[in-house]
C-alpha cells in the first residue's frame, strides 16, 4: 500500500490537522515533510485539544511511526516545548522520529525573519516570525544546521561560532541584536542529548515501511496557494507545500503515491499579506471569522475570510492530481442566507484562466461571481450528505464542478465524528480504503 498525501488547497489553516489524526488511525507511519513550526494543527482526540506546530498527528496513536522529514526546519525549543506538552498529556511519544538530515531553525533565524519584515516595511508578507524564510534560505546557501550535525561536537562548534559571526555582521547592517555564540552552543548541546534518542535516517524507515507495504501518510502543512513556485509569490511560505514537495520532503518518490487528498475550507481564509481576489472586507466577511473563530493557530492574528475560489482550486487540483476533497468547515456556512462562488476571474474586462504569476498582475484581477441560496439551517448534526439541504448540496455541486475533483468528505464541525463521508462508511476506514 503506498504513500498517501494530505495537502491544504488553499492559503492553509483548512483543517488538514483533523483529517490527518482521524487517517493516522489506518497508518503506520504518519511524516511531516515540509515546514516548521509556522503550522498550526488543531487535533480534537481522546487525549484533549492540541495545536501542533512540528511534530506530526500519528504522535497518537500507538505503534504509529510519527516522522519529522528531512524537509522540515525543526526549532529545537519549540520541539522540546511540543514533547513536554504531549507527555504531559499522558502521550506516548516514544514513536516519535526525527530526520538526521533535517534542518535546524537556528535562534538567529527568527530575529532575521523580524528584521527581515521590519525591512520590507508596507509590503511586508506578514510573516509567522518563526526564521522559517531565513532557514530555509541557509539550506539553500548551504550554510544550514542540520540535525545530524548536532552528533559531532566538535564540528558543531566550529560551525556555530563562525555562523555567528557572519550573522553579526548582517546584523548591524538591520541594526539588530550581538548574538553570543557560546549560549547558543550551550542550548544546542543540551538539545542534542534530549533528542538524541529519536535520531535516525528517516528516509530510509519510510522507504522499509512502503517496501513492508505498509501506508505511509504524509501531513501536508501549510498550503499550495503559499508554495513558493505555484503560490502567490512573494506572498508565500519558503517551502513546498505540494504533492511533489511532500514527496521531496519525506524521501518517497512520485511513483510511489497512491492519492493527493486535497483538504478545502467551505469559504476561503488567508493569514498576512498578499492577493486574495475573494476577501470580503465588510460585514460578511466579519461574520464569518466571528463564527468560525478565524483567528491563527500560530500567531493568534484574525484571518482575512471570503469567498471560495474555484479559479484557484482548480489549478491546485491539477497541479497536485487531486481526485478527492475534503471539505471542512462547512457549518460555518449555515447562516448565510446567500453565498457566491468565485467562477472566474477577470482582468481589465479580459477572462484570465489562472492565478497570474506576475505580483503586478494581482490588482488587476477582479472574481467573476455565481451567487448561489443559503441554507440557514444548522448541517452540525448530518453524518450524511442526504442530511444536508438541498442547498448545500448544490452548494457541494457547484464547487465540485468548478474544481474539477469530487467532494469525498464534508466536515461540519471540529471534532472527528462531525464529518459527512459521501459514500458512507466510518470517515477514517472510507478515507483508506
Ligand atoms: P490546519 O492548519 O489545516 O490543521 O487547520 P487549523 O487547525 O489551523 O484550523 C482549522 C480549525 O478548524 C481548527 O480549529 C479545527 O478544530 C477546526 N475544524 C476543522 N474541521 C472543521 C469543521 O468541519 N467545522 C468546524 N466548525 N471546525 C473545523
Ligand atoms: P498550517 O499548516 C496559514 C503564512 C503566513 C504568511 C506566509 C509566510 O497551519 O496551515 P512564514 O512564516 O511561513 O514565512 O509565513 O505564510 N503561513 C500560514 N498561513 N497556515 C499555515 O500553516 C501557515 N504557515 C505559513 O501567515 O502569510
Ligand atoms: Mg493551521
Amino acid at each position: 500500500m503506498p504513500a498517501r498525501i494530505v495537502i491544504g488547497g488553499q492559503w492553509g489553516d483548512e483543517g488538514k490537522g483533523k483529517i490527518v489524526d482521524a487517517l493516522a488511525e489506518q497508518s503506520p507511519v504518519v511524516v511531516r515533510a515540509t515546514g516548521g513550526d509556522n503550522a498550526g494543527h488543531t487535533i480534537l482526540n481522546p487525549f484533549g485539544e492540541f495545536k501542533m506546530h512540528l511534530i506530526p498527528a500519528g504522535i497518537f496513536h500507538p505503534n504509529t511511526l510519527a516522522i519529522i522529514g528531512n524537509g522540515v526546519v525543526v526549532n529545537p525549543q519549540g520541539l522540546l516545548n511540543e514533547m513536554a506538552i504531549l507527555k504531559e498529556a499522558g502521550v506516548d511519544i516514544s514513536g516519535l522520529r526525527i530526520s538526521d538530515r533535517a534542518h535546524l531553525v537556528m535562534p538567529w533565524h527568527p530575529l532575521q525573519d523580524k528584521l527581515e519584515e521590519q525591512q520590507r516595511g508596507g509590503s511586508a508578507i506578514g510573516t509567522t516570525g518563526r526564521g522559517i524564510g531565513p532557514a530555509y534560505t541557509d539550506r539553500a546557501s548551504r550554510i544550514g544546521v542540520r540535525v545530524a550535525d548536532l552528533r559531532d561536537e566538535g564540528f558543531l562548534t566550529e560551525k556555530v561560532v563562525e555562523l555567528v559571526e557572519r550573522k553579526n555582521r548582517l546584523f548591524t547592517l538591520y541594526d539588530g541584536p550581538t548574538l553570543d555564540a557560546k549560549q547558543i552552543l550551550e542550548q544546542c548541546f543540551a538539545f542534542a542529548e534530549q533528542i538524541e534518542p529519536y535520531i535516525v535516517a528517516t528516509e530510509i524507515l519510510v522507504q522499509d515501511a512502503l517496501d513492508a507495504g505498509q501506508e505511509v501518510l504524509v501531513e501536508g502543512a501549510q498550503a499550495a496557494l503559499l508554495d513558493l513556485d505555484f503560490g502567490t509569490y512573494p506572498y508565500v511560505t519558503s517551502s513546498f507545500p505540494t504533492a511533489a514537495g511532500s514527496c521531496a520532503g519525506a524521501g518517497i518518490a512520485p511513483t510511489q503515491v497512491r492519492e493527493t487528498l486535497g483538504v478545502f475550507k467551505a469559504y476561503c481564509t488567508r493569514v498576512g499579506g498578499g492577493p486574495f481576489p475573494t476577501e470580503l472586507t465588510g460585514a460578511i466577511g466579519d461574520h464569518i471569522r466571528e463564527r468560525g473563530q478565524e483567528y491563527g493557530t500560530t500567531t493568534g492574528r484574525p484571518r482575512r475570510c471570503g469567498w471560495f475560489d474555484t479559479v484557484a482550486g482548480r489549478y491546485v487540483v491539477r497541479l497536485n492530481d487531486i481526485a478527492r476533497v475534503a471539505l471542512t468547515r462547512f457549518d460555518i456556512l449555515d447562516t448565510l442566507p446567500e453565498l457566491k462562488v468565485c467562477v472566474g476571474y477577470e482582468a481589465d474586462g479580459v477572462a484570465v484562466s489562472r492565478p497570474p504569476a506576475g505580483e503586478g498582475e494581482w490588482p488587476h484581477i477582479t472574481p467573476v461571481y455565481e451567487t448561489l441560496p443559503g441554507w440557514e439551517a444548522d448541517t452540525s448534526a448530518a453524518r450524511a450528505l442526504d442530511e444536508l439541504p438541498t442547498n448545500a448540496r448544490r452548494y457541494i455541486e457547484r464547487l465540485e464542478e468548478g474544481l474539477g475533483a469530487e467532494v469525498a468528505f464534508v466536515g461540519v464541525g471540529p471534532s472527528r465524528e462531525q464529518m459527512i463521508t459521501v459514500d458512507g462508511g466510518v470517515f477514517g476506514e472510507a478515507l483508506v480504503s
